[in-house]
């Protein structure tokens, strides 16, 4: 029977667990994927330890919100209002054919941790040519929410300078790649010395290691003075409004993430438009999912979108995947192969 990862109680990676259950058919408007790759994502870690914005369905919480795989079955009326491929402008999609999961908001009912899920048809978008199935693992949720974020909310425009936090995760090497097929400067901030190689080749204009490096100063200095046009930040926490003193004067603070869970206090630098974003706001919308999927696909036409991925694990090595997410050494995406 088919594998499914849940947790009855939430805490530590060893909660985890895998069960065998029947495959679930598929409703009007919905479709079956078999998963073929896992993408894992701090959201996950959050809720798996209690730490999910908002209440879980416990005992047998499934969970997973990025995963890649190709169609196992399709409910009735798919594809009459768009349905399967209608996101990608490119016609229904038949069993077989391999697609992306593109938001998972109940991810305690549905989650990608398992060899069968099913979502909605409009959840769905056709796996670009240029990835294999672990790549395409580490693609959407990072890459759709540097998007989201730096374009659709901040408006980042050619020649903009960008700063980055925790630059070395998923969403944080996303960011950089997108800046840069953007036309912007990315420049990174990381905590560890040892990863700033990978974050020059990776695309990072220059690297500014937290604790090392005197973060404002070393951007004021890279933007001739007048701080960046955009914070990208995922940590927060108590260096926030110190964080917001490297922005120019009307520039903007996007905070992404919240790495540090210690209350961070409110900049109060001179003009300064912040906004907290969540990719759900923009993945929920079919018509700004057309314009993530088509802004990735010709970055990954173009090379400039390389999808980076950290470790491969198996579905029963689960519990470990998690240990080596909470370690925080990984540069790029932790990948779960089913
Ligand atoms: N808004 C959204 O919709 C959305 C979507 C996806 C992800 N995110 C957020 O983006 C962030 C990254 O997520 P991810 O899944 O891509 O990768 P991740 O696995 O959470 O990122 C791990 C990296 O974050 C840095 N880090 C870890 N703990 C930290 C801490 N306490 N303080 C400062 N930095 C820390 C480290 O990078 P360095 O060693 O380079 O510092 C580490 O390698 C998370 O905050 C996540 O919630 C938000």
């Amino acid at each position: 029977m088919p594998r499914v990862v849940v947790f009855d109680e939430t805490g530590t990676p060893d909660v985890l667990h895998i069960v065998d259950e029947p495959v679930a058919e598929p409703a009007a408007g919905e479709v079956r994927v078999r998963i073929e790759a896992i993408g894992l994502n701090r959201i996950e870690q959050m809720m798996r330890a209690g730490a999910y914005p908002r209440p879980i369905r416990l005992p047998h919480a499934r969970i997973g919100c990025e995963g890649t795989g190709v169609v196992d079955a399709i409910g009735p009326g798919v594809g009459a209002v768009g349905g399967v491929g209608g996101v990608g402008g490119v016609g229904g999609l038949a069993v077989g054919d391999p697609v992306i999961i593109t938001a998972v908001p109940d991810m305690d009912v549905n989650g990608t941790y398992a060899e069968f899920t099913v979502v909605p048809a409009r959840a769905l978008i056709r796996r670009p040519a240029e990835v294999d199935a672990t790549s395409a693992a580490a693609l959407w949720v990072a890459y759709s929410t540097a998007y989201g974020a730096l374009v659709e909310k901040a408006g980042t425009r050619p020649g903009d300078h960008i700063l980055i936090t925790a630059a070395s995760s998923a969403t944080g090497l996303a960011a950089i790649q997108v800046v840069n097929q953007l036309g912007g400067v990315p420049l990174a901030v990381t905590r560890s010395a040892a990863k700033k190689d990978a974050l020059l080749a990776a695309g990072a204009a220059a690297v500014f290691v937290t604790g090392r490096d005197d973060v404002v100063a070393a951007t004021r200095e890279h933007t001739g003075g007048a701080g960046a046009d955009v914070i990208f930040d995922a940590v927060m926490g108590p260096g926030l409004a110190e964080l917001a003193t490297a922005a120019r004067f009307g520039g903007t603070l996007l905070t992404v993430g919240w790495l540090d869970p210690r209350p961070a206090s409110m900049p109060m630098n001179a003009p300064l438009t912040i906004h907290r974003y969540m990719s759900f706001e923009h993945t929920l919308d079919p018509a700004v999912v057309r314009r993530m999927a088509a802004f990735l696909g010709a970055g990954l036409r173009l090379g400039a979108l390389r999808p980076t991925v950290d470790a491969v694990f198996g579905l029963d090595d689960i519990v470990e995947a998690h240990r080596h997410l909470e370690r925080g050494n990984q540069i790029g995406k932790i990948v779960v192969t089913v």
